[in-house]
């Protein structure tokens, strides 16, 4: 079965082309193509996603992003279609919303074959519903003028589905994944900008919410303290980037931290498997304010206060070991509760490298016995090959929308 898949949840407009194949215990996917535009750029003068804008983005990149996926699948094949023109008065209509859309999408599909797929997935939720919206009301055009199927995906399932795919052996090809061996249940850590919760699934697709923030999702805070450092959106990365020098650097104490004070491990000892971050972030910005710029005062000229390179590092490090303890003592009650055997690791956050090895080593050291499952950075951030593969699950089961609507807190459980 080959699945196109669309998402648009937030800054990155994506679209894959997969063929699918197998079942739920056992499936194989081949990526036949996969494009991707990210907005970082964009949205980086603004400090965050700016919602507007997004959604204009997607609007003006969908049309491009899907010529470009459907070349790369080999299935872009020119022919004139004649578009009835009821056909046509109802895409008006679904694309009413989006500016620019129509005109663009309706001279594509006039000049192209209708394409070898079997289903359309799109992203429902949870996301930024301006957002969302271009991407459903994309997807069901392009399943009513190609007469396609349509399926509802939440993005979290496909960070749980992208985090137990992994590439197939004797393949050699990236693009070649498979879901397989899984033992249950699993225990899923997502964590990206807008979540940070652990998610049970006993059994294939049915999901129980075990602990969760219970303020700022993780990938906030990694943005938020990017911003008080004065590193540009998203931080995530940069935070990783400086903490990962801190950390190499001939003179720094490899066993810890080197900020004198050290930051809080909010709710580390707390009975519950929930978290917070929010007095975290604070507490980065009491250290700045406090320790960091009042230390500096008597220095030449009391108007321009500048942190270090170094000392940007050290905060940034002491603040990614201070997240990654939480995870990993959270994650490891929420092991032991669950009696889970298998962990994954998913979304934007789950491509921090000093996160990635902890919970590699740890486990290791600690839960042996549990199959740890995190995906290749670009599966771990946003894509639409992870909204391919849930979109798969769904259709075996038969689970295709007749209606869909954007739904941006959309949960699991
Ligand atoms: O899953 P995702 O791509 O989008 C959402 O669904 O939110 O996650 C984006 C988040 C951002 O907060 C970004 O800063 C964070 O993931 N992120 C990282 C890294 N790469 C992306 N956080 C820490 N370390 C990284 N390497
Ligand atoms: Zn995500």
């Amino acid at each position: 079965m080959n699945i196109l898949a669309i998402e648009t949840s937030c800054d990155e407009t994506a679209i894959a082309i997969v063929e699918a194949e197998g079942d739920t215990e056992n499936a194989r996917f081949s990526v036949l193509g996969n494009a991707l535009v990210s907005q970082i750029e964009l949205h980086r003068e603004y400090g965050g996603v700016y919602p507007a804008l997004a959604k204009r983005e997607h609007a003006k990149n969908l049309v491009p992003i899907l010529e470009a996926a459907l070349e790369e699948a080999e299935l872009l094949h020119e022919d004139t279609q004649a578009i009835p023109e009821e056909v046509r008065s109802a895409i008006t209509k679904i694309l009413e919303r989006e500016p620019g859309l129509e005109e663009q999408f309706l001279e594509f599909v006039s000049e192209c074959e209708v394409p070898a797929i079997d289903a359309i997935a799109v992203t429902t939720g949870p996301g930024l519903e301006p957002a969302l919206w271009v991407g459903i009301n994309f997807a069901k055009a392009l399943a009513l003028v190609w007469d396609k199927p349509l399926i509802a995906v939440n993005h979290m399932e496909g960070h749980i589905l992208a985090a137990l795919a992994r590439q197939s052996p004797g393949k050699g090809r990236t693009s070649e994944l498979e879901i397989s061996n899984v033992e249950m249940p699993v225990l899923a850590l997502l964590i990206s900008g807008g979540h940070t919760e652990l998610v049970l699934m006993k059994k294939w697709l049915e999901y129980e919410l075990i602990g969760q923030t219970r303020d700022d999702a993780v990938g906030e805070a990694f943005d938020k303290v990017a911003r008080m450092l004065d590193l540009p959106y998203p931080g995530g990365p940069e935070i990783s980037r400086l903490a990962e020098l801190s950390r190499s650097s001939a003179d720094s104490d490899s066993q810890g931290s080197t900020l004198e004070s050290p930051l809080p491990r909010p709710m580390i000892n707390d009975a519950t498997c929930d978290f917070s971050f929010a007095g975290l972030k604070t507490a980065v910005l009491y250290l700045l304010k406090n320790d960091i710029l009042m230390n500096r005062r008597p220095s030449k000229d009391k108007n321009i206060v500048e942190i270090a390179d170094e000392e940007k590092a050290a905060i940034a490090r002491e603040f990614e070991d201070a997240v990654t303890e939480v995870l990993w003592k959270k994650t490891s009650r929420a092991l032991e509760d669950s009696g889970a055997q298998t962990l994954v690791i998913g979304g934007g956050v789950s491509a921090n490298t000093h996160i990635r090895r902890t919970f590699a080593h740890k486990i290791q050291e600690e839960h042996p016995h549990i199959d740890l499952r995190i995906p290749t950075n670009a599966l771990s951030t946003d894509n639409a090959v992870m909204i391919a593969l849930a979109g798969f699950y769904r259709a075996i089961r038969q689970d295709f929308a007749t209606d869909i609507i954007a739904n941006g807190n959309r949960s699991l459980a």
